[in-house]
C-alpha cells in the first residue's frame, strides 16, 4: 500500500531527537508524529531511539517504553493489547494497522515512522478524532430490528444462518480500513466508508433481522454506498483479515437483485 497522507492541514515540522537513554547493540529509531492543540503550532516529528534487546516485540511495547522511560507526554490509545478492542490503530511504516499486534521486526525500513490514522482530525499525537466514524456506524443502526415478541430465552438461528455472519462479526471497528480509503478521504462526510458498510452488511444477512428493505433504502444513495470504487485498500489493510470490499460489493448486488 502506498505511503498515506497525514491528517488534514498538517505541515509537519522537524521535531526533537530525544537523547539516547541507555545505549545497546540493537538500537532502533522511531519517528513519531507529535501534535498538541493546546500548544498550537504545526505538528512535528520527534525521534526516539530504543534498544530492542530491552523492549517487548510489538510496536505498542515500543510506544510504552518511550512513554514510560523517555517522554511521558506522548499520547496514544490502547486497551486490550491483543487485537480485540481496535483502539490502538495507527499508521505504522506507511500502513494502517494495530500497534499491539504489529511486530517491530515486521516493519520494513531502517527507521519506523508512526503517525495517527490518516485524514482524520487529530486530538493529540497518535490519537485521531473518530466522532464522525462512530456516528456513521450508529447511522446503520447496528442492532436487531424485529417485530416479533421478545423470546423467553434468545432469538434462535440455524448453524447455517449463523455461518453467514462469519467474516463480518469479527470487525473490531478499528477504522484502519476506512482511513486507508481515498474515497473516504475525499468524501468522508457523505460516503459511509468500508467499516460502516461491512457492519451494514452484517445486519443485512442476519436471518433474525426483519428490516432488510428499510436498511437497503437507507443505503440507496449516490454517496453513502456508491462512492466505493473498489480500490481495495480496505481489504488489503484490515488487521483482522476481513474483506470490506466484498461486503460492499454484496450490498450493491442486493440493491440490483431487489430492483
Ligand atoms: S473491517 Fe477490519 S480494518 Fe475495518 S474496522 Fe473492521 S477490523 Fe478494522
Ligand atoms: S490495544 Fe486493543 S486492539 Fe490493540
Amino acid at each position: 500500500m502506498v505511503q498515506l497522507a497525514l491528517p488534514k492541514n498538517s505541515k509537519v515540522n522537524k521535531g526533537k531527537a530525544w537523547p539516547v537513554k541507555d545505549g545497546g547493540t540493537r538500537m532502533k529509531t522511531f519517528k513519531i508524529y507529535r501534535y498538541d492543540p493546546e500548544k498550537g503550532g504545526n505538528p512535528y516529528w520527534d525521534s526516539y531511539q530504543i534498544d530492542l534487546d530491552n523492549c517487548g516485540p510489538m510496536i505498542l511495547d515500543a510506544l510504552f517504553k518511550i512513554k514510560n522511560e523517555i517522554d511521558p507526554t506522548l499520547a496514544f490509545r490502547r486497551s486490550c493489547r491483543e487485537g480485540v478492542c481496535g483502539s490502538c490503530a495507527m499508521n505504522i511504516g506507511g500502513r494502517n494497522t494495530l500497534a499491539c499486534t504489529k511486530a517491530i521486526e515486521d516493519v520494513a525500513g531502517k527507521d519506523i515512522t508512526i503517525s495517527p490514522l490518516p485524514h482524520m482530525p487529530v486530538v493529540r499525537d497518535l490519537v485521531p478524532d473518530l466522532s464522525q466514524f462512530y456516528a456513521q456506524y450508529a447511522s446503520i443502526e447496528p442492532w436487531l430490528h424485529t417485530t416479533e415478541a421478545e423470546p423467553q430465552t434468545e432469538y434462535t438461528q440455524s448453524p447455517e444462518d449463523r455461518e453467514k455472519l462469519d467474516g463480518y462479526y469479527e470487525c473490531i471497528l478499528c477504522a484502519s480500513c476506512s482511513t486507508s480509503c481515498p474515497s473516504y478521504w475525499w468524501n468522508g462526510d457523505r460516503y459511509l466508508g468500508p467499516a460502516a458498510l461491512l457492519q451494514a452488511y452484517r445486519w443485512l444477512v442476519d436471518s433474525r433481522d426483519q428490516a432488510k428493505d428499510e436498511r437497503l433504502n437507507a443505503l440507496e444513495d449516490p454517496f453513502k454506498l456508491y462512492r466505493c470504487h473498489t480500490i481495495m485498500n480496505c481489504t488489503n489493510v484490515c488487521p483482522k483479515g476481513l474483506n470490506p470490499a466484498k461486503a460492499i460489493a454484496d450490498v450493491k448486488k442486493m440493491m440490483v437483485d431487489r430492483a
